[in-house]
């Protein structure tokens, strides 16, 4: 785990805010963010204090009604062997015939970066907000977690996997009902650079009227 930066301190509600930050450094970070595949991640992940500040960060996304339908669950330290076993149970548990080096990998898959910022959505579907937009909120959060770690210096993945979606997996991380996985975002340091891949061709997803 690394210090990286000092905390920047959460603003006192109805302080007056400045509306705009230019910066070179944060259009930089837009222009070229580029996730690393949890594949390619090691140590050293962020320390406490910068995962604090990560999350906090993360917590300031637009929400409708301001319901913050989201909460995060750190893994870190043998939390994530731990974690592991209940991946591999589940996995030869639901899969036929598992072979036992696919349940290895299961047993060690949030072993592949330090910290793994689990974003679990809690949408109330009774709400005035429509639940389309308490999911929207969930997204901008785990990008969000995406940007405030590469802006501290990390590489990081936003990931749901199978196990983002099974029972006993959500059960055992403590999920409550109706809670659902938003993303496992994997942080750490890259192994290796990764390459810029296909994107969208702006003409063809932009019109101007
Ligand atoms: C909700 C969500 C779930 C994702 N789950 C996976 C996944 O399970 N496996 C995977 O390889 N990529 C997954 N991705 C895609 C990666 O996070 C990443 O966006 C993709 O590899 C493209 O890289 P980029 O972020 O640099 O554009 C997911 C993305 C989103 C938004």
């Amino acid at each position: 785990m690394t210090s990286t930066h000092s905390r920047i301190a959460p603003p006192e509600f109805g302080a007056l805010m400045s509306p705009a930050h230019p910066s070179e450094e944060a259009r930089r970070l837009l222009a070229l963010r580029r996730s690393t595949s949890a594949d390619l991640l090691t140590g050293p992940g962020p320390d406490d204090q910068t995962i604090d500040a990560i999350v906090e960060m993360a917590a300031r996304v637009p929400d409708h009604r301001k319901i913050f339908p989201f909460r995060f669950i750190v893994l870190q330290g043998s939390a994530r062997a731990r974690m592991g076993e209940v991946l591999a149970e589940r996995f030869a548990a639901t899969s036929m015939d598992a072979p036992p080096e696919r349940v290895e990998t299961e047993r060690r898959r949030f072993l592949r970066a330090p910290v793994v910022i689990v974003v679990v959505a809690r949408i109330d579907p009774a709400h005035k907000t429509p639940e389309w937009e308490q999911a929207l909120t969930n997204g901008a959060v785990c990008q969000t977690v995406l940007l405030a770690a590469s802006a501290y210096g990390f590489a990081a993945n936003w990931l749901t996997e199978w196990y983002g979606y099974d029972d006993g997996v959500m059960k055992a991380l403590g999920l409550k009902a109706g809670e659902r996985i938003s993303g496992f975002v994997y942080v750490g340091t890259a192994k290796e650079a990764p390459r810029e891949r296909q994107r969208p061709i702006m003409r063809e997803i932009v019109t101007r009227m």
